[in-house]
């Protein structure tokens, strides 16, 4: 996984089709995707429960590219070997999910994993500063994580350009995710986000049997996104 900030759209399977998630992953992957977005939930830390980890470790060979497995489990400090053993590529944990954010970030790391950083729409981006040197990624929530289809909250664009300006020339990647549509990718591109999770706006309209609409909808966000930094 080497460092780049191009733009990547990441999809998010929490949209996927929960019985097929091999053949979803395949599809998104051959539709455009960079990366494949994972969301564990707990029922605890979030209000709603997905997977664990046999079901992360179950689609990685359906995966070439990266895999991008965000946390949303509190406590999870007990849960990152596992995690890190499924063959995810990048291990996003909460700054919320416990005390020790700290500590939690040297165990990713030390598992050999990319660490990643998410922070909820009502946490402090300043939060992130003294982290920095144990990042490979920030994610800002722009919905208030559980799950899909929110709208996204406006006011954290300006929590990303703050992390783009703060983060300098560290290779550290901004994802945003949450409410990620044609109309809000300008807006979190154009602020310093080079990762965009989404989850409806990749997959409405498609499904296994009729993946193209996957395709046009990725190729629309990319478009949307590039098009803010007038690339495209
Ligand atoms: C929300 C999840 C997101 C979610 C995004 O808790 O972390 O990854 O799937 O879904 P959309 O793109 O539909 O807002
Ligand atoms: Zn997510």
């Amino acid at each position: 996984m080497t460092f780049s900030r191009t733009m990547k759209i990441a999809p998010s399977i929490l949209s996927a089709d929960f019985a097929n998630f091999g053949q979803e992953c395949r599809a998104i992957e051959a539709q455009g995707a960079d990366w494949v977005h994972v969301d564990v939930m707990d029922g605890h830390f979030v209000p709603n429960i997905t997977f664990g980890p046999a079901t992360c470790a179950a689609i990685r060979p359906h995966i070439k590219g990266v895999m991008d497995v965000h946390l949303m489990i509190a406590p999870v400090d007990p849960y990152i070997e596992v995690f890190a053993g499924t063959g995810a590529d990048v291990l996003t944990a909460h700054l919320e999910a416990g005390p020790h954010i700290h500590r939690t970030l040297q165990a990713i790391r030390g598992a050999g994993v990319k660490a990643g950083l998410a922070i909820n729409p009502g946490t402090s981006v300043d939060l992130v500063e003294p982290l920095l040197d144990m990042l490979d990624l920030v994610c800002v929530m722009t919905v208030n994580p559980g799950f899909g289809g929110q709208k996204f909250i406006h006011s954290q664009i300006a929590k990303v350009a703050r992390l783009r300006a703060m983060i300098g020339d560290r290779p550290i990647h901004i994802e945003v995710d949450g409410g990620v549509t044609i109309e809000t990718a300008p807006l979190v591109a154009a602020a310093g986000a080079d990762v965009l999770v989404a989850g409806s706006a990749v997959f409405k309209g498609g499904s296994v049997a009729d993946p193209a609409p996957y395709g046009a909808n990725i190729r629309a966000l990319r478009a949307a996104a590039e098009g803010a930094l007038g690339l495209q």
